[in-house]
């Protein structure tokens, strides 16, 4: 028996008991209560997919880390399993941090950080971390097997390991804080999951703002290699890197033996505000899919007063575009979801708040905008809106700026700000919306842009979807909405 994961277990179904749901989601993974972050171990192992997330079950802030777990048949709805590790051993005492997790012959395996705070909680100045394993033969108990990877004299920061088998070998990449804060992914490779050789360092110093590159990924898509990760320390430029941390991707070239080439430089994944840590993996049918975090950093957390923080985006396919652009949209298992379906046509706006009877609380939204008909100063959606909208997240086209803004200003407790994308060249605009209880994830042309941000409305107040014009008129070709079902059933 596992006193550490019991004791975890019990805190966090007590904890459960205290929750108030009313920001709690309807439609993406968040903990039972307390705190989670990260998607950690995303695998499809003996039919299910299992998803594990850095949690601290005794309150809701971040706190030592453990592995929340749970698992889905078919990726969108969820069953909740126990606590699959704790940080209960010297080498993962102050947290098991970040990792993944891979299928070796029927065995799941996770390799994650085990991080020590050498000189107290917090002191970053002062740690050690190093690749630590852990197996199961159920896939729900796991036997810890200790450090696998050790960094290179003087290194503290190096963690977030992610695991992937090819051409025979096991392949590890992991996020370090080189000497002079250079933030780096090294690669290392594997015959056994536990002696591990250096192979190459994938890349150095984007940025000489970045210190430290986090939770890497490092997968083929289309015909490149995509390597993904969080950089911390950029400085926002213009519309760019808004965010406390950023994430985003580098396309280049790679296979065994060889060295990475650069193809296309940094890119952002995703442009709202809360969108941390993404991690991929491989869908039973080959599509490459990815969950992010959907907070950030030192933001503003209101459902810590409610005892549960933090939660998954929705699982999003990646694509790969002929610009190098990786392009990510919702997955199509999600209109499983879908109930209740309404459909407005030709909605002609003029300088005017409209409302319509469709519910946000827990919906999903097509909207087709027809800008060869449009020239309001500013117009489109208010979601989680009051009939009066005065309380709103303001979702439309800025004819001026030639911008699509996503606004938080008049969204409701603590979280401000916008964020934009450029208007894509076509006469028509696609915008495709989901709203859960405390977030919005808008997908614009399909897959060109996605922006991803927490909202917290001021309750109770109704929830409701309103269009709107400013000066001028607006057209609305089509506008399909769904209510979505839970999925926790
Ligand atoms: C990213 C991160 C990881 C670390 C984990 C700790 O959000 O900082 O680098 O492993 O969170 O919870």
């Amino acid at each position: 028996m596992n006193t550490a994961i019991d004791k975890a277990n019990q805190a966090v179904e007590k904890l459960e008991q205290q929750i108030n749901k009313q920001y709690y989601p309807h439609f993406h993974l968040a903990p039972p209560a307390g705190w989670m972050n990260d998607p950690n171990g995303l695998v499809y192992y003996k039919g299910q997919y299992h998803a594990f997330y850095q949690h601290h079950p005794y309150d809701e802030n971040w706190g030592p880390m453990h592995w929340g777990h749970a698992v889905s048949d078919d990726l969108i709805t969820w069953r909740r399993l126990p606590i699959a590790i704790a940080p209960d051993h010297d080498y993962d005492q102050s947290g098991c941090f970040s990792g993944s997790a891979v299928d070796n012959n029927g065995e799941l395996c996770l390799i994650y950080t085990g991080h020590i705070w050498l000189n107290g909680q917090g002191n970053d100045e002062h740690i050690r971390e190093t690749q630590c394993l852990a197996t199961s033969k159920d896939g729900i108990h796991f036997e810890k097997h200790g450090t696998v990877l050790t960094p290179k004299e003087g290194i503290m920061h190096f963690r977030d390991p992610k695991v992937w088998q090819q051409q025979g070998k096991w392949w590890m990449v992991v996020g370090q804080r080189e000497a002079n804060d250079i933030g780096q992914v090294l690669l290392y490779r594997s015959t056994d999951l536990k002696d591990w050789i250096f192979d190459q360092v994938l890349i150095s110093d984007i940025d000489p703002n970045v210190y430290m590159l986090e939770c890497p990924d490092f997968f083929p898509l289309g015909d490149k290699w995509i390597l993904m990760f969080s950089p911390q320390g950029m400085h926002a430029k213009g519309y760019q890197y808004r965010n406390r941390f950023q994430s985003g991707y580098i396309v280049g070239d790679w296979q065994p033996g060889k060295q990475f080439t650069v193809i296309k430089s940094f890119q952002e994944m995703d442009f709202g505000h809360d969108f941390y840590a993404p991690q991929s993996f491989l869908a039973a049918d080959g599509r490459r899919i990815v969950f992010a975090w959907m907070d950030m950093w030192e933001s503003k957390m209101p459902s810590k007063h409610d005892k549960w923080m933090g939660a998954f985006t929705l699982p999003r396919e990646l694509i790969l575009d002929r610009q190098n652009k990786v392009r990510n949209r919702p997955v199509k298992e999600l209109e499983a979801l879908r109930e209740k379906p309404q459909s407005l046509t030709n909605i002609t706006l003029n300088n005017e708040l409209k409302n319509t009877n469709i519910e946000s609380i827990s919906c999903e939204l097509n909207v087709e905008i027809d800008l060869a008909n449009s020239n309001a100063e500013r117009f489109g959606l208010q979601l989680a809106a009051t009939p009066d909208g005065k309380q709103a997240t303001l979702l439309y086209i800025d004819l001026q700026s030639n911008r699509l803004v996503l606004d938080r200003s008049l969204s409701g407790l603590d979280l401000k700000g916008y964020r934009s994308v450029p208007l894509p060249r076509n006469k028509k605009v696609t915008l495709h919306i989901f709203v859960d209880a405390s977030s919005v994830e808008v997908f614009v042309n399909k897959d060109l842009y996605s922006l991803s941000s927490r909202i917290y409305p001021k309750l109770p107040a109704t929830r409701l979807i309103n269009l709107f014009a400013e000066n001028g008129q607006a057209r609305i070709s089509k506008l399909e909405s769904w209510q979505l079902k839970s999925i926790y059933q």
